[in-house]
């Protein structure tokens, strides 16, 4: 079997790895990784092949800047050129990114079947693009991936067939279990940015319903002043770095308490995760991340598409609202002052995802069942249902 992987944006490298490395040893597939180009950045995207042990990519089309319809106009006409020049048996693409939805999009019009890993995930705001990005891939799929019951129960509430869907757990968190230890060991972040276990909040703000509007940055920075402890870590998303410079907020960065750095790689990252006292974030990843480590999570917007964090506990959502902010990171912090203790049980799974997925990729294309049908119903509802 070979199939095409396509990514392009930080977190696909990171979701995507695992199950690169199970295809890797797997004699029954072949892979050809397509990088679309969409981040750019030696930190945003290099540093993560080689601190996730896998391959770069095979070819990088350099697609990047631009509106969502250029950057997804330039990639559906490159990728459509690649994925014609051999003979794929499916495409596999991740998340709901622009690079997700381009791969997704092109496949399905030369029919190759598509498989979206992270299937399934609603926010329900549909102002967002990967809110966009992730309906429309999951509707052309032919295999649908999800992490857990509440996105396998939203596809089946969309109609999808009961068989395209795979339930397993989240590589993401086979890639956090895969480094966690190997990060503690080598990364000397801590040491470099002088701060102390426990001791720092890390923060992380990307995006666009954040950092494109001037009243919500500057009210999440601005609550960084009023929060209780003496350091806060922020790597700094360059979309970010961008929308200050643009806004001319650069003076909100000019704050003592905030270490500001580029984007870090994989295993400083993590390392900063697991040590933090609480995360802040507006980040899809990063709240699996927090609740995987046992971290509290503080998530700087209104709805989130992970909402298993929220049933167990390890995540709240404020918002931008700076008083809420505020009194939410403060309070958490007192809290752990008289020793609250966060441990929760993971939904995302055990850490073994990416074999299950690869065993499931094969076994279903050697059955026939990752084939293009041309005329299933997906539903059978009668006139008098409607
Ligand atoms: C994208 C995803 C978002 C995901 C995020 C992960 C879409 C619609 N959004 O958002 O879902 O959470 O990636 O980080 O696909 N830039 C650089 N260097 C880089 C990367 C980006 O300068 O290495 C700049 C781009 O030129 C652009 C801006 O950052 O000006 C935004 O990049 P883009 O890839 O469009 O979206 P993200 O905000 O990164
Ligand atoms: N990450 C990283 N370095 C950083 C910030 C994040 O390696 O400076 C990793 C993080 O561990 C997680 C992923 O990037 O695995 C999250 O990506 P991001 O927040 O950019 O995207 P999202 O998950 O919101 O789509």
């Amino acid at each position: 079997m070979l199939i095409a992987i396509v990514s392009g944006a930080r977190p696909q490298f990171i979701k995507l790895a695992p199950i690169i490395q199970e295809m890797l040893v797997n004699e029954s597939i072949d892979i050809y990784h397509i990088h679309t180009g969409q981040h750019y950045d030696k930190n945003m995207s290099e540093v993560f092949f080689d601190e996730l042990s896998i391959p770069p990519p095979d070819i990088n089309l350099n697609i990047n800047n631009g509106t969502h319809a250029e950057l997804v106009g330039r990639m559906l006409t490159k990728l459509e050129k690649e994925l014609l020049r051999k003979k794929f048996d499916a495409i596999l693409v991740a998340g709901d990114t622009d690079s997700t939805l381009a791969g997704g999009l092109v496949a399905s019009k030369i029919n190759i079947p598509v498989i979206h890993l992270e299937s399934g995930l609603r926010s329900y705001d549909y102002t967002m693009p990967e809110e966009i990005n992730r309906r429309v891939t999951d509707h052309i799929s032919r295999l649908l991936i999800t992490t857990t019951k509440i996105a396998t129960k939203n596809l089946l509430n969309e109609g999808i067939n009961r068989n395209w869907i795979f339930q397993t757990g989240d590589t993401m968190i086979d890639a956090i279990m895969r480094n966690v230890d190997k990060s503690e060991e080598k990364s000397d972040v801590l040491k470099k940015l002088e701060v102390k276990e426990k001791e720092y909040i890390l923060l992380t703000l990307h995006r666009k319903e954040n950092v494109d509007n001037k009243q919500r940055i500057v009210s999440i920075l601005e609550s960084i002043e009023e929060i209780e402890i003496e350091k806060v870590v922020y790597p700094i998303h360059p979309r970010t770095l961008k929308k200050i410079a643009q806004f001319h907020l650069e003076s909100l960065l000019d704050n003592p308490k905030l270490i500001v750095t580029k984007p870090l790689g994989y295993l400083d990252f993590i390392k900063l995760e697991k040590n933090s006292s609480i995360i802040l974030t507006d980040s899809g990843g990063i709240q699996k991340e927090a609740l995987a480590l046992n971290v509290p999570c503080v998530t700087l917007r209104d709805n989130t598409e992970w909402c298993e964090t929220l049933d167990v506990g390890a995540n709240v959502l404020v918002g931008s609202n700076k008083q809420k902010i505020v009194n939410t990171v403060n309070n958490l912090l007192n809290r752990m002052k008289e020793g609250f203790f966060t441990e929760w049980e993971n939904p995302y799974g055990d850490g073994k995802s990416s074999v299950r997925i690869t065993n499931e990729i094969i076994k279903r294309f050697q059955n026939g069942q990752l084939n293009i049908p041309t005329n299933i119903m997906v539903q059978n509802l009668v006139i008098d249902d409607l």
